[in-house]
């Protein structure tokens, strides 16, 4: 039996908050078990991790709105470490589109993995948490929950919304499980592959004029209220959210 807490976290190897929670994680002495839709860079991120923390890290290539592939997934990690002790659903997907213009198939999709995804894992890893006795979530929303704004698209806040009300539901049945969850909002959170969609202007334009901290979020920041809304310091909290946004999208 697994003497770590073990941690899924999904869409954990790119470019910004998953591999950063990841990292957080393992350093915080978790058995991470890295999974990601793109199946090369799952398997070289947690060969990565598993050099950098010189302990091995498992990978599963998953593509959270594949219900049969969640389902699968959940029973592999069981399987082979007995137990889930955390869950971080960071997966996302967007297509900057109006109601007007909004392909019907990328609304459809868009639903389907920040969404349904989210649905999926807590619905096959939540059984096993109830059976163990506990267990703790973090789904990562969006400050597109919440805003008065055409920049996220329709279904990106929409969806992100619907993870709000999907993590105090959950939060509400499970509550006597000895389960907790919970909902980050981060807003504009820098990684390189924002970096090729977006003007320099645009991330500075919201270091100078939005953000309250003078700079756009790191990955890391997200990470470390993941780690602490994980933890038993937490024990207190469940079906909350909370902003990492520089204070751009405060709410309460
Ligand atoms: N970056 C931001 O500014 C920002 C702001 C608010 C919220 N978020 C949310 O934070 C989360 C992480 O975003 P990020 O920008 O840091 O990216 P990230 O680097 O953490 O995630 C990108 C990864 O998602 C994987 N992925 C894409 N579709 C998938 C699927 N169907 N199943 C599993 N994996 C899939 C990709 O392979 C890629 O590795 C997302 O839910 C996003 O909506 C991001």
């Amino acid at each position: 039996m697994n003497e770590r807490k073990v941690a899924l976290i999904t869409a954990a190897s790119g470019a910004g908050i998953g591999s950063a929670i990841a990292r957080q994680l393992a350093e915080d002495g978790y058995d991470v078990v890295i999974t990601d839709a793109h199946e090369r860079r799952c398997r070289e991120f947690a060969e990565q991790l598993s050099k950098e923390h010189g302990r091995p890290f498992m990978a599963v290539p998953l593509d959270v709105s594949n219900a049969q592939a969640v389902e699968q997934c959940v029973a592999k990690v069981v399987a082979e470490k007995g137990r889930i002790d955390a869950l971080v659903n960071n997966a996302g997907w967007s297509t900057i589109a109006s109601v007007v213009d909004l392909a019907l198939k990328d609304w459809q999709r868009c639903l389907d993995i920040d969404l349904t995804g989210t649905f999926l894992t807590m619905h096959h890893i939540l059984p096993s948490m109830i059976a163990q006795g506990g267990g703790s979530i973090v789904n990562i929303s969006s400050i597109a929950a919440y805003e008065t704004s055409a920049e996220h698209g329709a279904a990106y806040s929409a969806a992100k919304a619907g993870v709000l009300a999907l993590t105090r539901v959950a939060a509400a049945e499970n509550g006597k499980h000895g389960i907790r969850v919970n909902a980050i909002t981060p807003g504009l959170i820098y990684n390189d592959f924002l970096r090729k969609i977006y003007p320099d202007e645009f991330f500075s334009g919201y270091a100078e004029n939005r953000s309250l901290v003078g700079r756009v979020g790191r990955p890391e920041d997200v990470a470390a209220l993941v780690s602490f809304l994980l933890s038993d310091k937490a024990g207190y909290i469940t079906g909350e959210v909370y902003g990492v946004s520089g204070g751009v999208h405060p709410h309460g």
